[in-house]
């Protein structure tokens, strides 16, 4: 099977109660990594490349890298998603380039504004067989080398999405709705809770209309407290409950964002293994438990979070 778009999956996944996982990859062990998980776990998957990401790896080599585990894994549903497109031309040369999914991300523009670039990148995606996510409301965080504060940051209006989505003719839409981007969410000592009303509301007014969730890492503390314990600091780091995504991916959110934990996995894995292995400088010995640990993780998401094993 080719790369597919995220139409089906979406449709399955509004119907079926579960979301499909979007995970970040920036390299050969990323990409390994989570297609192990999903294969065994026969989930279906969205594979989404950053700004930041193409100008790391090359586009080229995150295209092919993708090409290469649906060589391994021939029937995996994989859609190539471009996450957090910032403009029309980057947008453009991921549809030319073999993507099937491009986010443009004109959240931080004036409504109009907003929905006149979409709208662009619309006409251009769908003449090419490519669908497209767009974005109303804005994360705080860090996303490549934007960083927006949490003051700065938004929720959806809900009132506005009815005229946004007819008005662009986008294919899913992100909402904030207190989730944020990075291993820093919420503040140490106040309850992380999402906005459950905003997102209800939003899905009365789109009925069937696949909503998605950036900024949705949980930040697993096993992971803190491991780069912590081997010369790392990253104090006060805290995600969204997994129980709180749980929820979300039994309503209209057919997509839910996570990289900033396959992030920790990884470094947490590699901190470990110097501190215990200072005579190593092997490579493939610090990636390969780096790659497991992504593995494990990735697949307790598609089981215990996403809800999505068994649904390829
Ligand atoms: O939302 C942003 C994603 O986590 C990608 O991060 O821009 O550092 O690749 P990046
Ligand atoms: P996290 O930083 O919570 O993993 O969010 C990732 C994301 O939204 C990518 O677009
Ligand atoms: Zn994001």
């Amino acid at each position: 099977m080719p790369l597919v778009t995220t139409t089906e999956m979406f449709k399955k996944a509004y119907n079926g109660g579960y979301a499909v996982g979007a995970f970040n990859v920036n390299n050969m062990e990323i990409v390994q990594g989570i297609t192990e998980a999903v294969a065994e776990e026969h989930a279906p998957v969205i594979l989404q490349v950053s700004k930041g990401a193409r100008a790391y790896a090359n586009h080229n080599y995150l295209v092919k890298l993708v090409e290469a585990a649906l060589v391994c894994n021939p029937d995996m549903p994989i859609a190539l998603h471009l996450d957090h497109g910032p403009d029309f031309e980057t947008c453009k040369s991921c549809i030319d380039g073999g993507f099937t999914s491009v986010m443009i991300d004109g959240s931080s523009l004036p409504f109009d504004q907003n929905i006149e670039l979409t709208k662009r990148v619309v006409e251009y995606a769908h003449d090419h067989g490519v669908v497209v996510e767009a974005e109303l409301g804005t994360l705080a965080g860090i996303e490549d080398d934007v960083q927006v504060s949490a003051e700065d940051s938004s929720y959806t209006r809900p009132e506005e999405v009815e005229e946004f989505v007819s008005r662009t003719g986008c294919d899913s839409l992100a909402i904030a709705i207190g989730t944020s981007h990075g291993a820093y969410k919420f503040k140490p000592g106040t309850k992380p809770q999402l906005r459950f009303d905003v997102l209800h509301e939003v899905e009365q007014r789109l009925p069937g209309f696949p909503i998605v969730l950036h900024g949705a890492s949980s930040v697993p503390q096993e992971y803190v407290k491991m780069i912590n314990e081997h010369g790392g600091n990253m104090p006060g780091a805290i995600g969204v409950p997994e129980e709180q995504l749980r929820e979300a991916a039994k309503s209209a959110v057919c997509k839910i964002n996570i990289d900033s934990d396959l992030r920790l996995a990884m470094t947490g894995t590699i901190r470990q293994f110097f501190m215990e292995h200072p005579d190593k400088f092997d490579p493939r010995e610090y990636l390969k438990p780096a790659r497991a640990n992504i593995k494990e993780l990735v697949r307790h998401k598609l089981v215990n979070v996403l809800g999505c094993a068994g649904k390829a």
